[in-house]
């Protein structure tokens, strides 16, 4: 298997020493393995190659251009959530026919560009955002691709924050009333209905919600055709989740089963949006010990100099990321308080973990980074976004340099020569 090893002495991605990358490019610093996101990718295409499919690719879990360029070789599409993500998608290549469009708030900006360029659906997420789409088509002259997207009452079993298919969500049309507003987009002159989509949550452990997900879709989209509304495809989101603390995860071929299981007998093709589950286990984000601090007995705050500004999950959801020394020391296990350099007390990597106490210098990798990891990276406490480096047949290129606090201010003009405050503000005389 492609990816990353840890062993007493160091730490590997594809045969690069952690190390070294560390050292050339600096910390925090996130690492991919090239190898792993084909194997990823290939794995769950091969999985559903028994039915017509297409895997889009979800950008929200991560956009870097580079991996984008690798997914797009290897045959994706993509599911952009807004029109940043969709030009960043035709930047790396993708054509307007490989993406689809999902948001549940677009803007009339977006709308306009989304239906100006044709895109393979747009996945509508109210009758009133159907009406917008219809009325720019029908302006244009044209027939706007969409899907509905139903919000099917199912709990996806995950996380609350992570979890979007359930009654009191803000995603979707409610299934009870999905059925009405597709067959008024069925016959308005701008749309083209093409298919339905749903999503219920992401990082779902358990197949129960995405076979109910599944069934309630294919069910759907018989009622539809009953009323003669004719679809073309399927769109049942992503969501599958990863293993973080490395017990077994869902079996792609299990979950790959459970879909088509449903989807097949409809005989529609099968569009799905995974994103952390091709990327998530793909990277680790490096990061350097820049203070150890005793608290009581055994336990100390290991302080890193990668925080909540460069993997949010930990501080948004309390999620888990395994920690792993690069370079291993010998000595007695001490509990350890990972924490990152953020003016935050939310501002942890990982609560309670028992390694070896590290020294100043040392560094760690948290596992399983490649997913909402730099996607989701912020510059508060004005941290510049961190590097991203590729490794690729046993040596690595960046794929994103890391932020200088002058790309931070590029956005911001200097006040002129002598003067601190804006013109407009009054100054105070003293
Ligand atoms: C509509 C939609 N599709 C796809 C995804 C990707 O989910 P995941 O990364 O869990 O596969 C999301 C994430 O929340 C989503 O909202």
């Amino acid at each position: 298997m492609a990816g990353f090893s840890f062993t007493a002495t160091a730490g590997t991605c594809d045969g690069a020493d952690l190390a070294l990358v560390a050292r050339t490019e600096g910390t925090p610093l996130y690492v991919y393995s090239r190898a792993s996101i084909e194997q990823r990718y290939r794995a769950l295409d091969a999985a559903l190659a028994a039915h017509p499919h297409r895997i889009h690719y979800a950008l929200k879990a991560n956009s870097t251009r580079g991996l984008l360029e690798i997914l797009m070789a290897a045959g994706a599409g993509v599911d952009a959530n807004s029109g940043g993500e969709i030009a960043v998608a035709r930047r790396a290549g993708f054509a307007p026919d490989d993406i689809v469009f999902t948001g549940v708030g677009k803007s009339a900006a977006e709308l306009e560009a989304a239906v100006a360029a044709d895109l393979h659906a747009i996945n509508a997420e109210s009758a009133g955002e159907l009406e917008r789409i219809d009325r720019i088509a029908q302006a244009r002259g044209v027939r706007a691709r969409v899907a509905v997207r139903v919000n099917p009452d199912i709990d996806a079993a995950s996380h609350p924050g992570i979890s979007t298919g359930g009654r009191g969500h803000k995603f979707g049309v409610p299934i009870d009333d999905a059925r009405r507003v597709c067959r008024e987009a069925a016959a308005r002159p701008g749309l083209r209905l093409v298919g339905v989509h749903a999503h219920v949550g992401s990082q779902m452990t358990r197949l129960d919600p995405v076979r109910r997900t599944a069934s309630t879709v294919a069910a759907f989209a018989g009622a539809l055709r009953d009323d003669g509304v004719a679809l073309e495809h399927l769109d049942l989101g992503g969501g599958l989740g990863i293993s973080y603390d490395g017990a077994p995860a869902v079996d792609v071929g299990d979950y790959a089963r459970t879909l088509l299981g449903a989807v097949a007998p409809t005989g529609l093709r099968l569009l799905v949006e995974p994103g952390r589950w091709i990327v998530g286990p793909t990277a680790v984000l490096l990061t350097t010990v820049v203070d150890v601090k005793p608290q009581s007995g055994d336990r100390h705050f290991v302080v890193v100099d990668a925080g909540m500004s460069e993997l949010m999950r930990p501080a948004l959801y309390d999620a888990y990321h395994r920690i792993a020394p690069v370079a291993p020391r010998t000595g007695p296990y001490a509990t350890c308080d990972v924490v990152g350099p953020l003016c935050e007390t939310t501002d942890v990597v990982g609560l309670g973990r028992r390694m070896v106490l590290p020294e100043v210098g040392d560094l760690l990798a948290v596992l399983d980074a490649g997913a909402y990891g730099s996607a989701m990276a912020s510059n508060y406490n004005r941290h510049p976004l961190p590097a991203e480096a590729l490794v690729d047949g046993g040596d690595w290129r960046l794929v994103r340099r890391r932020q200088t606090v002058d790309d931070l201010l590029a956005c911001e003009p200097a006040a002129p020569a002598g003067e601190v405050l804006p013109r407009a503000l009054p100054r105070v005389s003293r």
